[in-house]
């Protein structure tokens, strides 16, 4: 019998009940099922979580060691046992905080001298102190992927009303598509190039930092002022040629996903300024403080963690789906995805055993309203059911379209009401009645029928500023990790990106023609050789 099977048989025990009776049962549900701190307002109500769930959910806490875990996290302990690093992101944004030690040294000197020097470059750049060969820089290119992207590209869209620097350009992917589209009409005279990678080996980074920096050789840009590198590999960024005063390093002890607080964050500090940023890492430094101390049912990184456990290992829905109803915020379901699938979607507990149950669970989304135009048709009638985290802000930033956000709100509230209500067939009648009779009248309403009792959570924020977003970025790094502990895996290394790298590595000279496919299966062979037929290689 596993751990699961006590839940399993909890939720069993209520599964003809609807989210509805829940709140009916109990008028207090909608705050006991909430939790309001640092401003923002989880609800958790319109799952169909009741107190003795709730309260065995908590106990896996417990079970899993949680406390301890999350101690041995803050504390510098090598909890990434696999690669044998402590894990630190927390260190990055312990602005005002106490010495974090590692190896029985404190880091925090090094992070402020480094948080320092990226201030002072910042400014030099926005004030126009340090010039392009061309004059002031307009545009910075950053140049990285996964966690050396993601980040920094989702933050400064999700700022835009804070952007106030010089315009950021993110480029990540190999396809040259990308950084031909994002180099076009720049000015290599003018351009910052930012090359954000923390091993600084990464294919796609290196190859894009060499493209660039041939395209700002030839447009007469000066590469000792206009090239800036983040990565813990500082010897590799001085044989690339980076003057090493516009070097920021960090430790490996910042994972690639969990980095954009430290100089991976460097275009963001370059497009909101210090000021700005250094709010962005107190609204995170304010959510550590939170998950350190709050207890377990009034913990919102818990109570989030343990909804997704509940709907993912316990009820087995296949996936979550993030919708936050705040366009700014369109990159933050590509950015949770890394940080949550990388993280979580991994087959062994740290012992190396096979997990006792399924992994973390696939994570995609849009925002709002823009899904309900597409995907929301299956989240309402199709025959999986979706758990949904929607987020919003009660008010925009735009006073003058103030209607607009009016408009997002109701909508974003519908969607999570009509979930969890749908619509009986009886209702579904009542709709068509008098327009179909007899047959056609219930062929007609069975489309209408919306089935409801669909769970989902929200997160409301006043308005998206630097502060709420360190804390909501912060908020969903602690779910990982907590979900990562109950699972008993290692959240923090990623040994399942590897095998697609080592077999790109030894196509490229297949598909460019210097070495046979003999070897290869016949699938791969014959997409290779479709390659040389067309043009490619
Ligand atoms: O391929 C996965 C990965 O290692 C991510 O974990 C990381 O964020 C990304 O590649 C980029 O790595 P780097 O910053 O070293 O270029």
């Amino acid at each position: 019998m596993t751990r699961w099977d006590d839940l399993k048989r909890l939720r069993a025990a209520a599964a003809e009940r609807h989210i509805l009776d829940l709140f009916a049962a109990d008028p207090g549900r909608a705050d006991a099922f909430a939790l309001e701190t640092l401003g923002m307002r989880f609800d958790y109500s319109k799952t169909n979580i009741d107190a003795a769930q709730r309260a065995a959910l908590i106990r896996l806490c417990d079970s899993a060691g949680l406390a301890e875990r999350r101690a041995a996290m803050f504390e510098g302990r090598a909890i990434n046992e696999t690669e044998g690093r402590a894990v630190l992101h927390t260190a990055l944004r312990n602005l005002d905080g106490g010495p974090v030690l590692v190896d029985g040294q404190d880091v925090m000197p090094e992070v402020r001298a480094t948080l320092a020097r990226m201030r002072g470059f910042a400014e030099a750049i926005r004030s126009g102190a340090v010039q392009g060969a061309g004059g002031a820089i307009t545009d910075v290119v950053n140049i990285g992927i996964g966690g050396s992207d993601l980040g920094p590209a989702m933050a400064v869209l999700a700022l835009a009303p804070w952007h106030d620097g010089p315009r950021c350009h993110f480029v990540s992917n190999v396809d040259g598509a990308d950084i031909a589209d994002t180099l076009r009409g720049l000015d290599p005279a003018r351009t910052l190039v930012v090359v954000a990678s923390k091993t600084f080996t990464t294919i796609e980074t290196m190859t894009n930092a060499r493209t660039a920096k041939a395209w700002m050789q030839e447009g007469g840009g000066d590469l000792a002022r206009q090239f800036a590198a983040v990565s813990t590999a500082e010897e590799k960024t001085a044989a690339f040629g980076i003057d090493a005063a516009h070097v920021f390093g960090f430790e490996d002890w910042v994972g690639g996903r969990y980095s954009m607080w430290g100089p991976i964050g460097l275009s963001l500090m370059l497009a909101i300024g210090p000021a700005a940023f250094d709010a962005f890492l107190r609204g995170a430094q304010a959510m550590d403080r939170h998950f350190r101390a709050a207890e377990w049912g009034e913990n919102m990184p818990v109570l989030l963690a343990l909804t997704g456990i509940w709907h993912h290992q316990v009820c087995g829905h296949g996936t979550r789906a993030v919708l936050p109803y705040d366009q700014r915020l369109r990159r933050l379901p590509a950015y949770l995805q890394q940080l949550e699938m990388e993280s979580n979607g991994k087959s062994v507990a740290m012992d190396g055993a096979p997990l006792d149950g399924p992994s973390g669970p696939v994570v995609w989304g849009e925002p709002g309203t823009n899904g309900q135009h597409a995907f929301y048709q299956l989240i309402h009638q199709g025959t999986a059911v979706v758990p949904c985290e929607f987020m919003v802000a009660a008010a925009g930033h735009e006073p003058e379209l103030a209607h607009h956000h009016r408009l997002l709100v109701a909508n974003c509230l519908a969607q999570s009401e009509a979930l969890m209500r749908g619509r009986s067939l009886a209702e579904a009648r009542a709709k068509v009645a008098g327009r179909f009779e007899d047959a056609e009248l219930e062929r007609q309403a069975a489309h209408r029928v919306f089935p409801g009792n669909r769970p989902s959570v929200t997160l409301i924020y006043p308005q998206l500023t630097p502060e709420i977003l360190g804390q909501i970025i912060a908020l969903y790094e602690h779910r990982v990790f907590v979900e990562g502990v109950i699972l008993g895996i290692n959240s923090f290394d990623q040994w399942g990106v590897e095998l697609g790298k080592e077999l790109a590595t030894s196509l490229g000279p297949v598909v460019d023609g210097t070495a046979s496919a003999a070897g290869k299966d016949g699938s791969t062979a014959a997409l290779v050789d479709f390659v040389h037929r067309h043009g490619g290689g």
